[in-house]
């Protein structure tokens, strides 16, 4: 065992070096904008870290034990704006805790539970506009040190265990407060006083929700202004509700929010009573929201509501709207998820803003009599529309904006006859019928927006865009198009400067397509089935900034035409196509290389094709592989096309060649004749046509031995034979035929029986099969049989490469002036010849 004082000498060092490592140099926080915004949520912090540099701006320190806040704890980031501190368990802050912090707008101190805060905790925060102080087990406004954050616009002081209403003097010093949130304390009662340090110039909108109020006095918002006032989940039941509303009377307040929150309460048998007392208050917008136990009559219900300008019911079980007041001034109408059971038969003439959506229990359009109307939406209701629209539809001229997007069947029946006013359309995810049948929207010079994408529409029509000479946005992605092949549908788009095309199964573009489009900025052609893209179908988009023809099949666009794609192009995205990277897309890969700063992730853009690139990086080709890939195939293909040039000449003048080099002996020596023809006077016609012409008058000329013409006369046949023929020739050819076997060579066989010994033995006889032969009258010429037997022969046949290879081959026959086979090595293509079994 090593002695202690050894032990502590190696553990001492050891602890030095973990007291460096740890604290100071290691990064407990995240830089999520270099010097700017840092990120140290849940770090287990006990100290706020040193090593933020001094210019963050946004700090967030959330979830770390820091317990309490020192003097001047920040005083090392003087350019903070948001600091956020929740959840620190911070008790206890100081005098001047946020000492120097000049520039800060946001403090969040949500879930602190903090007890002690000194008079001073937030002096200086000379910018402060936003102090949300959540959760922090405050039980009253009074002395809540912040009287003098002049600059405040929101304080939110909700969730925590405030029990008076009463706004304390130094509330008049905040007059920029726009947004003070008390809800969830424990506020029961709002007495007349409470309030009066709000005056005239106050503009705040004042949260009150979940407070369990249970009695207003009545003059408590007299001659009161607000902006804003939400009561919601505050009352516990339509009686305490309708004594508390009454006790509003003379408050005049912009916006009035009542109802329940979803899932948080079931307040009982809401009665129209309740409501009773709006009619003493000022109400320019109400809006009610969650409130299950609905009354099915709402005869009475917005008596008190007429004359205000916009209603919003969201999340009522209103079911229908039967029994509205006749003279309402509503100019604006939301109706979200109200569960209503039929498309209301409004008639407002009021209305100039109408939302219907969400509605699922009614299922088919009806009209309406909204002469005023301008905005109607009536998206998500999976309603159906018989025939859609024009004028007669809402009774209106002056509708600029309509949403029918999320619907069923819609079918076009019309082109918005009266509807000239139309700047927005939306129809996407609803079914379109008949929209590419007549030119839809040709009424629609005003347009600026359509959207049909999703719509199920086959563009078949040429004219389906016609009239919209104004329109900025058109998307239309997930539909189809006739033949898969983009035609020129646009024409009159000459203001398009937004045109989404994807997911459109799109395979061809048609010839100039775009050459409308001069303002477009934007396409998105991506999710089609593109191989090939011409890049001068984009060239007349001069204004072209985006371009997006990702997931496609891409193998390259058209080589030579890459210097037409517009140069304001900024944004190309390319990524998961199927790029062929073999080098007769030399230009386009150079291209996608000298463009790689417009490109999207091109990093990432993989080759498909050869093979032996497949999932390698487009940025990856060489030009110089194909520079030699070029040098190789030009140098094969010259030395093919010399070599066979060469051929050729040394096939065609094979036997000139012969002759001039006199590679073989070609010579008649003591001969007078090239070669001596036996034949039957029967192949008369053959020998003087056709062997005689070719042999005698082609090149090298041959001469023969015939006896009709070369013999001697009066000399015996025999003796003839022997001397001229026999004698004075080269060689002998035999012109074997049925003919020849029947007659001549019986005549032959009997006039020279006595040279068949000198015959068998002559190297140079060459047999000439004319026909073909019966075997068994062969045989019956035991002599002849032998001989073809053991030479090969050649047979005539009598069509254009038959007979170009049998000259050849008699030619080169003759020539051979020495092969002691004779025949024998003819030319090497044996299966060419026959022999006889
Ligand atoms: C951050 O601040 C340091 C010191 O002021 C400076 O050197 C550095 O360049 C800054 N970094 C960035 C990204 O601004
Ligand atoms: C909240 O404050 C009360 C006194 O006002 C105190 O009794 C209680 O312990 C505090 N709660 C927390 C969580 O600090
Ligand atoms: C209101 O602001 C003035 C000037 O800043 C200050 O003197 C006064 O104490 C503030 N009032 C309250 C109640 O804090
Ligand atoms: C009143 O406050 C709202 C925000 O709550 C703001 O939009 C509006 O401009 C303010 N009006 C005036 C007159 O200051
Ligand atoms: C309601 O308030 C508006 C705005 O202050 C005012 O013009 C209007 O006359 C008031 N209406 C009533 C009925 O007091
Ligand atoms: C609505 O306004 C008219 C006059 O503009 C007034 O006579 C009527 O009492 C008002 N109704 C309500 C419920 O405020
Ligand atoms: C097209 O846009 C230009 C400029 O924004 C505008 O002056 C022109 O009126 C528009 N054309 C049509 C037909 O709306
Ligand atoms: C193009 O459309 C696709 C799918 O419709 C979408 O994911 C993509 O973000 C769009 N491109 C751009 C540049 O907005
Ligand atoms: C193509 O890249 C652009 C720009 O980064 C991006 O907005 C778009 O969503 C991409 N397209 C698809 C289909 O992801
Ligand atoms: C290419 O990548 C895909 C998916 O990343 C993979 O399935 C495939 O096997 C790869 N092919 C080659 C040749 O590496």
């Amino acid at each position: 065992m090593k002695p202690p004082w050894r032990l502590a000498g190696t553990l001492i060092p050891a602890m030095a070096f973990l007291a460096c490592v740890s604290p100071g140099s290691w990064e407990p926080c995240a830089e999520v904008v270099p010097n700017i915004t840092y990120d140290c949520m849940e770090r287990n912090l006990y100290k706020i870290p040193s090593s933020i540099p001094s210019s963050v701006k946004h700090l967030d320190l959330s979830f770390n034990p820091l317990r309490f806040l020192a003097s001047q704890s920040f005083s090392p980031f003087p350019e903070l704006q948001v600091l956020d501190l929740s959840r620190c368990e911070i008790q206890r802050i100081e005098d001047d805790a946020y000492w120097g912090l000049d520039y800060l707008s946001t403090l969040i101190l949500t879930g602190n539970p903090i007890q002690n805060l000194a008079p001073g905790a937030f002096s200086g925060l000379l910018s402060l506009q936003k102090l949300v102080t959540v959760e922090i087990n405050l039980s009253s406004l009074e002395n809540f040190p912040i009287g003098h954050l002049r600059t405040l616009k929101e304080l939110n002081m909700a969730h925590n265990l405030i029990n008076s209403f009463k706004l304390p003097e130094y509330f008049s010093n905040l007059t920029n407060l726009e947004y003070l949130d008390l809800s969830n304390n424990n506020i029961q009662n709002i007495y007349c006083k409470d309030l009066h340090v709000l005056h005239d110039t106050f503009n705040l909108s004042l949260d009150l929700s979940l407070n369990p109020i249970n009695f207003i006095q009545p003059c408590a918002f007299n001659r009161m202004r607000l902006r804003e006032l939400t009561l919601r989940s505050n009352f516990d039941n339509t009686d305490v509700m309708k004594t508390c509303i009454q006790g509003l009377a003379g408050l005049e307040v912009h916006k009035l929010v009542l109802g329940e929150f979803k899932n948080e309460r079931y307040m009982k048998e809401f009665d129209k009573s309740a409501l009773e007392g709006l009619c003493s208050i000022n109400i320019t917008e109400f809006r009610l929201a969650f409130l299950d136990d609905f009354p099915k009559d709402i005869s009475g219900f917005f008596d008190c509501l007429v004359n205000v300008s916009a209603v919003s019911l969201v999340n009522l079980n209103l079911h229908s709207l039967e029994g509205l007041p006749k003279d309402l001034k509503w100019q604006s109408l939301e109706l979200i998820k109200c569960k209503i059971n039929q498309f209301p038969k409004l008639v407002l003439p009021s209305l100039k803003r109408y939302v219907f959506t969400a509605n699922r229990g009614a299922d088919s359009f009806v009209k309406v009599e909204l002469e005023n109307l301008e905005f109607l939406d009536l998206s998500s209701n999976g309603m159906s529309f018989k025939s859609c629209c024009d004028q007669d539809d809402w009774k209106t001229t002056s509708l600029k904006y309509l949403d029918l997007s999320f619907n069923d069947a819609i079918t076009m029946g019309s082109n918005f006859l009266g509807l000239e006013l139309l700047e927005y359309l939306d129809f996407q995810h609803s079914t379109l019928k008949q929209a590419s049948q007549f030119s839809v929207f040709l009424s629609l010079s005003k347009l600026l927006y359509l959207d049909i994408s999703y719509t199920h529409t086959e563009v078949a029509f040429h004219g389906i865009f016609s009239g919209l000479v104004s329109l900025q946005v058109l998307k239309m992605a997930g539909n189809s198009f006739k033949d898969n092949t983009l035609s020129s549908i646009f024409t009159d788009l000459t203001n398009l400067t937004f045109l989404d095309l994807s997911k459109c199964q799109l395979e061809h573009v048609s010839q100039g397509v775009f050459s409308s489009l001069s303002s477009l900025q934007f396409l998105n052609m991506s999710y089609n089935n593109f191989i090939l893209l011409d890049a001068l179908s984009f060239q007349p988009l001069h204004l072209l900034q985006v371009l997006d023809c990702s997931f496609n099949k891409i193998e390259s666009f058209e080589g030579q035409e890459l210097q037409h794609f517009p140069s304001s192009l900024t944004t190309l995205n390319l990524t998961r196509n199927a790029f062929d990277c073999s080098c007769k897309h030399q230009s386009f890969l150079q291209w996608i290389k000298d463009q790689r700063q417009l490109l999207v992730g091109a990093e990432q853009l993989q080759c498909m094709m050869p093979l032996d690139m497949k999932n390698m990086s487009v940025l990856s080709f060489r030009n110089s592989t194909c520079q030699i890939t070029k040098i190789v195939i030009a140098v094969t293909v010259v030395s093919v096309v010399v070599v066979s040039v060469i051929a050729c000449l040394v096939y065609k003048f094979y036997f000139h060649l012969m002759l001039l080099a006199g590679c073989k002996k070609y010579g008649r020596g003591e001969s007078t004749y090239d070669a001596f023809v036996i034949y039957s006077s029967q192949d008369d016609d053959w020998v003087r046509n056709e062997l005689v012409k070719n042999l005698e008058e082609g090149v090298p000329s041959f001469r023969l031995c015939l006896h009709y013409r070369d013999f001697i006369p009066g000399v015996a046949i025999a003796a003839n034979i022997i001397q001229e023929g026999f004698h004075k020739s080269r060689k002998v050819i035999v012109v074997v035929s049925q003919h020849f076997i029947q007659s001549r060579w019986c005549i032959f066989e009997y006039e020279i029986a006595q040279t068949w010994q000198f015959l068998s033995s002559h190297a140079g006889i060459i047999f000439i099969v004319l026909q073909k032969l019966e075997k068994s009258l062969l045989r019956q010429q035991v002599e002849l049989y032998r001989l073809l037997n053991r030479n090969t022969y050649l047979e005539w046949e009598d069509n254009v490469l038959g007979r170009h290879i049998f000259w050849r081959r008699l030619r080169k026959a003759l020539m051979d002036g020495k092969s002691p086979e004779g025949t024998g090595d003819l030319e090497n293509s044996h299966e060419e010849m026959t022999s006889l079994t």
